[in-house]
Parts: C-alpha cells; sequence; structure tokens
C-alpha cells in the first residue's frame, strides 16, 4: 500500500490515530482508505468504540438516578427541568445580560455561534457559574450520556440566527458529530419555542442497531468521494429517506422552558431547527468527548490541579498560534469582551 503525497514517517502516527477519536477521512489517510474501509475499518471502530462505552456506562452508572438513566437509554438524550436553583438560575441570567466576558465568535451561514469559556475569568466574576460547571451531578449526567469518564468542558454559549442573511446554516442537517458516543449539555436561559431555532433530536437512534451499521460501513465506502465536507470530516449527515430505512424514527424539537439541562449522546442524529426569524438563545453549555476505546471512566487529567477551568482557554491560546504560524484567522475569532446576549460581531 503506498500514498506518493504523504511521507512514509507520518504513517505511525495515522495507525495510532485509528484508537482514538480522529474521525476525518481527509486528513487520517488509513481512516479514509477505500480498500481498509471495504475490509471492514469504519464498521469495526464503530462497534468496538459502542461496545465500549457501553462498558464504560456500567462503571459511571452510579452517579445517575435510575429515572434519567431509563431516560438516556430509550431516547440517547436526558431532559431535566429546574436545573439550578431559581435564585442561582436569576442571578446567572440577569448578570449574562448585562455584564461583559472575553468572547470569541464563529459564523456558520446564517448561524453566529459565541463562546464564553466558563474558566477563571469568568468565575472570578460570576462565582455562581460553578454551581454549572462543578456541580457533581450534572457532570456525573454528561460522563454517563457519553459513557466517557473526565472532565467536560465548559463554556456560555449564544447561537443567534439571522434568517436574513441567506446563507444555509450546515447543522440544521441532521448528522452525528462523530463514530462514537460523545455528550454535549445546554443549560437553556431562556424559553425555547418551536420557532427558536431549537434543536432537533431523533429520539433512539443512539442505538448502534444492525442497520445502523451498515449504514456506517456503506457511507465509509462513499464518504471519501463526497463533496460535503462534514461527511469527510467524520461527522456524517443521513437524508430523512435514509433514517426512514433505518427504523421507525421521529425527529423531535425539543422545546423548553428556561432553566432545563438537556444533556446528549450527540451519536444519535441531531440538529438545530432551521430558524424562520431572528432569534437569539443562549445557554450554559458542556462538551465531552474522549478516547472511546478507553478502558476506564477517568483522565489522569482530572488530577491536575485548576486544570478542569483552564482547559477551554489553552485549547484557544494553542489554535490561536497554529492559526497565526498558518498565516490565517483562527476559527473562534477573538472579539474582546461582550455580554452573552450582544449582537454578532463577525
Ligand atoms: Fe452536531
Amino acid at each position: 500500500m503506498s500514498y506518493p503525497s504523504t511521507p512514509w514517517w507520518r504513517y505511525p502516527g495515522f495507525a495510532l490515530g485509528l484508537f482514538g477519536t480522529e474521525k476525518s477521512f481527509r486528513k487520517n489517510p488509513l481512516i479514509g482508505d477505500p480498500r481498509l474501509n471495504a475490509l471492514g475499518l469504519h464498521r469495526e471502530r464503530v462497534k468496538l468504540a459502542a461496545r465500549m462505552a457501553n462498558y464504560r456506562r456500567g462503571l459511571l452508572a452510579g452517579a445517575v438516578s435510575a429515572e434519567e438513566r431509563a431516560a438516556f437509554d430509550r431516547d440517547g438524550f436526558v431532559i431535566r427541568h429546574d436545573a439550578l436553583p431559581d435564585e442561582v438560575f436569576k442571578r446567572v441570567r440577569d448578570f449574562l445580560k448585562t455584564r461583559p466576558l472575553p468572547a470569541r465568535e464563529m459564523r456558520q451561514g446564517q448561524a453566529m455561534t459565541r463562546m464564553i469559556p466558563i474558566g477563571p475569568t469568568a468565575l472570578s466574576r460570576l462565582p455562581d457559574l460553578a454551581r454549572f460547571s462543578h456541580d457533581a451531578s450534572i457532570n456525573g449526567l454528561i460522563r454517563y450520556v457519553g459513557g466517557i469518564g473526565g472532565d467536560p468542558v465548559h463554556f456560555i454559549q449564544t447561537v443567534i440566527a439571522e434568517p436574513a442573511l441567506h446563507d444555509a446554516d450546515p447543522q440544521t442537517a441532521l448528522h452525528a458529530d462523530t463514530f462514537h458516543s460523545t455528550s454535549k449539555a445546554w443549560l437553556f436561559l431562556d424559553d425555547v419555542g418551536p420557532d427558536d431555532g431549537p434543536f432537533v433530536f431523533v429520539p433512539g437512534s443512539h442505538r448502534l442497531t444492525e442497520k445502523r451499521i451498515e449504514w456506517e460501513h456503506r457511507q465509509s465506502l462513499i464518504v471519501s468521494n463526497d463533496r460535503s465536507a462534514y461527511n469527510v470530516e467524520g461527522s456524517f449527515r443521513i437524508t430523512p429517506d435514509e433514517l426512514a430505512q433505518l427504523g421507525d424514527f421521529t425527529p423531535r424539537k425539543v422545546t423548553v422552558p428556561a432553566n432545563t439541562l438537556v444533556v446528549a449522546d450527540t451519536y444519535a442524529f441531531h440538529s438545530r431547527a432551521a430558524s424562520p426569524r431572528h432569534t437569539v438563545r443562549v445557554e450554559l453549555h458542556a462538551y465531552h468527548r474522549s478516547n472511546p476505546f478507553a478502558l476506564l471512566p477517568f483522565s489522569a487529567l482530572s488530577l491536575v490541579p485548576g486544570l478542569h477551568d483552564r482547559r477551554l482557554d489553552i485549547h484557544l491560546a494553542l489554535t490561536d498560534r497554529a492559526a497565526k504560524r498558518a498565516g490565517r484567522e483562527p476559527t473562534w475569532r477573538d472579539v474582546g469582551e461582550c455580554t452573552a446576549y450582544a449582537p454578532a460581531h463577525v
């Protein structure tokens, strides 16, 4: 097997990537190799990752109530109402409406996403944020849903949909984020109605059925020639017709009152609903992804004092530096300080 455009010495690294989170069919030529995928490389990674996640969930189950475990098993996501004590919730929302914090922004078509890290700066100005980012029950649920140990990354997320700008938002197509269970959480600061660009989730689509395995395998054979950048990056889109062939699924708009926590396994199919009007959605958000083949639900990084709160700032500093070296704008543009509810800068 030879790949003339890639130097040979990079292949040990690519091979190692097969045993981790790497998902791109473009960046890792082994993951994207049609011959290896015809032999079942992608299919076997998917199957092994699902088995390992289920095994680790068994070890993480003690931190989650029986009702929430049942909801996850059935739907692939969990909805928890009144997630923060009322007075804490009100203080958090009032602060975020009026007081600026260091922010980053990214645009995808008509949708602008803002990220305000819940790190040392935000925590020192609004200690109540720790009721979300340091909460054992919330983090326990996030770990269980993703089937992974370690600490999630927490930030305040704003999504502003501006339909007047006509580009489509790529996140409004149903997709799985990657080939294995990962966890995302949203604690909504305002009511989310059907026209507020809510999250759309396909209940039950987190399960690795035989039909899903076959679909994953078929996708792995065609994806390298696919024109969709998202497919080739390993975040597979699915059409309504394909979804109907996988089973009796009905996508559901997750409309919720303020102070509701939603934690979802984003291996299940999901999207943002296309927004017919200008909308602003603000949420306390957590993102949790780790090696899907890890034997234990545990991360040595959790033992490093203070690292949990600083991880996102460190990651952003590193990506800023890489972008500068490559002579391009970073994906997450530093827009200085603004409130979570401020209009878009990018
Ligand atoms: Fe997604």
